[in-house]
This record gives structure tokens, C-alpha cells and sequence, in this order.
């Protein structure tokens, strides 16, 4: 259902029948008031406290959330709002915002400028809009389905390289339950089949890597719904392919992902699955 909403924009008061578009533009306007909440916090010393023995939330996280879940409140009161540091509310709209304050917070905290905001919208299972800012970089991935992806306005589409030995690709390590993860075993092999491997510490800008053509290929293990909405969505609308290891499509939350750029999705998922069934702890194991 697409509802008429009082829109702010452009610092007027006007009244429009929301769409795709629309939603984007507020996640849009909510990322970049975050993204300079970011940006303020990032020249001061981090407030750092841990979630778990190697997860961490800084003062940045909280601000930045707030902010977020107060703008989407004001435009869409019924909507439900999943929020990683727990300030979202529920709720029996079937509209979903899944938010990441900020991805990254590791590198956040280090002072390394690898971290951007995440905000998506998703009716049911269908995501509808997405946004992506690197605050520092000031690079904006946008996508609203049907629409294709931009990148500060402009279109943008998933790399054409053809094979797995000429890809570079990325991958993350889960910040909690780091002794469980079997991800090293993937790093070793696509790291000896590929130009490399890099890990930059944000999935949500690791999905908006591989949606501009940076990355042919990104996967990881446990990501939140929060992490890869947003990053999904770009994929998809850039010409990428988003599944889990054994090709399904990707659902959001679900224990693998793999985004590529199509071309090289079966070579790569192949190989991933492959390995998933040599490791005892793979959830897709058989
Ligand atoms: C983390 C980042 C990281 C990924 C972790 C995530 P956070 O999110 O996306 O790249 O490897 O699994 O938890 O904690 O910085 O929002
Ligand atoms: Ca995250
Ligand atoms: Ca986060």
C-alpha cells in the first residue's frame, strides 16, 4: 500500500504519494544527518565499551541510532524499525527498517576511515530502498528496487570480469564467537584462486564494493539483518547475484552470504560450498 505522507524536502512541506523513491530519499536524509553525527565523533577520543570479548560499541553507535530511529519515527510512525544497538521499535507494519548506525565500528574506534551507515527499508521479505554513506569518503550508495544503483547520483554496476582468478574479492570475520568461525579456511583457498582477498572491517560497505565494481565477490558468515539490507538491495540493482552457499537466495539474517557480480557466482559459490562440506562446524553441512 502506498500511502500519501507529509514529505520534508527541500525544506518545504508538501504531500506526495510515497513510493520507492520517496522512502529513499528520507533513508537518504536520515544517513547523512548520522553520517555527520559520525564524522563529529570521529575527531574526538572513542567512549569504547564491549558487547562481547572483540565486539565493541562506542558513544558514535548510540548517537548515530538515535538520530536514525527519531527521523523515521517522525516520517513513519507505523513503521517497525530493527535497530542494532536495540532502540528500534516493532510493531505489525509490514514495513521493516533494518539500520546499522554505524558498520565498522572496530575500525571506528582505531581511527581507520572504513565505516559507513546502513539503512533499508523492506516490505515483508521485499527490500523496497536502500542507502549506504561513507561519511569521510562522502561516497552515498543508494538503490530502490526497480531502479537500478547509484553512487553520489550517478548509476552504478557490478564489475564484468569473467573468472575467479582475475576477481579480487572480500570477505569479514564475525566479531563475536571469533573461535567458531571457519572462515580462515575460506580466506586460504580464495586468497591462492584470486588476485586477493581483501577485509575491511564493514560488510555494508563491502556489499556497496561489489555493487560500484570494486570487489567481484564479498561472503561472510552470521551477518545481522542490519548489516547486509542496505548492501543487498545495491548488489541486486547494480547486476549482482546475492545467495547463500548452497544458491539459494540470500534471506536477510541467514547463516551465509555470497554477492557477486554473477559472472563469477557459480565458480565461487562451487568452490565456498565445497568447502563448507569439509568443515565439520558449517551450518551447511550435510
Ligand atoms: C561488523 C562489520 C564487519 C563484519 C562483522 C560485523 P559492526 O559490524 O560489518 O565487517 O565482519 O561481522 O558485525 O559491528 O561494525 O556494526
Ligand atoms: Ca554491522
Ligand atoms: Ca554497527
Amino acid at each position: 500500500m502506498q500511502a500519501a505522507r507529509m514529505l520534508k524536502w527541500k525544506r518545504q512541506f508538501i504531500v506526495v504519494p510515497m513510493t520507492d523513491n520517496n522512502y529513499l530519499a528520507v533513508a537518504v536524509e536520515i544517513a547523512q544527518q548520522a553520517g555527520t553525527i559520525l564524522r563529529e565523533e570521529f575527531d574526538r577520543p572513542p567512549h569504547i565499551a564491549y558487547k562481547g570479548d572483540a565486539d565493541l560499541v562506542t558513544q558514535a553507535d548510540k548517537r548515530s541510532e538515535r538520530a536514525i530511529v527519531e527521523g523515521l519515527t517522525k516520517y513513519f510512525p507505523e513503521h517497525a524499525i530493527v535497530a542494532e544497538e536495540g532502540t528500534g521499535h516493532g510493531g505489525s507494519s509490514e514495513f521493516r527498517w533494518h539500520v546499522d548506525p554505524l558498520d565498522g565500528t572496530t575500525n571506528f574506534a582505531h581511527g581507520y576511515p572504513c565505516f559507513c551507515v546502513s539503512i533499508a527499508l523492506a516490505q515483508r521479505d521485499t527490500l523496497l530502498a536502500g542507502v549506504v554513506f561513507h561519511p569521510i569518503y562522502n561516497e552515498l550508495f543508494t538503490a530502490a528496487r526497480g531502479q537500478g544503483a547509484s553512487l553520489n547520483g550517478r548509476p552504478i554496476h557490478v564489475s564484468k570480469i569473467e573468472t575467479l582468478a582475475t576477481s579480487l574479492l572480500c570477505t569479514g570475520f564475525p566479531a563475536h564467537k571469533r573461535v567458531a568461525s571457519p572462515n580462515i579456511h575460506y580466506y586460504w583457498e580464495f586468497t591462492l584462486r584470486s588476485h586477493g582477498v581483501r577485509r575491511d572491517g564493514s560488510a555494508a560497505l563491502d556489499l556497496a564494493s561489489v555493487a560500484a565494481g570494486r570487489f567481484e565477490a564479498f561472503w561472510e558468515f552470521g551477518l545481522n539483518k542490519w548489516d547486509t539490507a542496505a548492501g543487498t538491495l545495491l548488489v541486486e540493482e547494480a547486476g549482482g547475484k546475492v545467495t547463500d552457499f548452497a544458491g539459494a537466495p540470500y534471506a536477510l539474517g541467514g547463516p551465509t552470504i555470497l554477492a557477486t557480480n554473477g559472472l563469477i557466482h557459480e565458480e565461487t559459490r562451487a568452490i565456498a560450498f565445497d568447502i563448507s562440506q569439509r568443515d565439520p562446524a558449517s551450518p551447511l553441512r550435510r
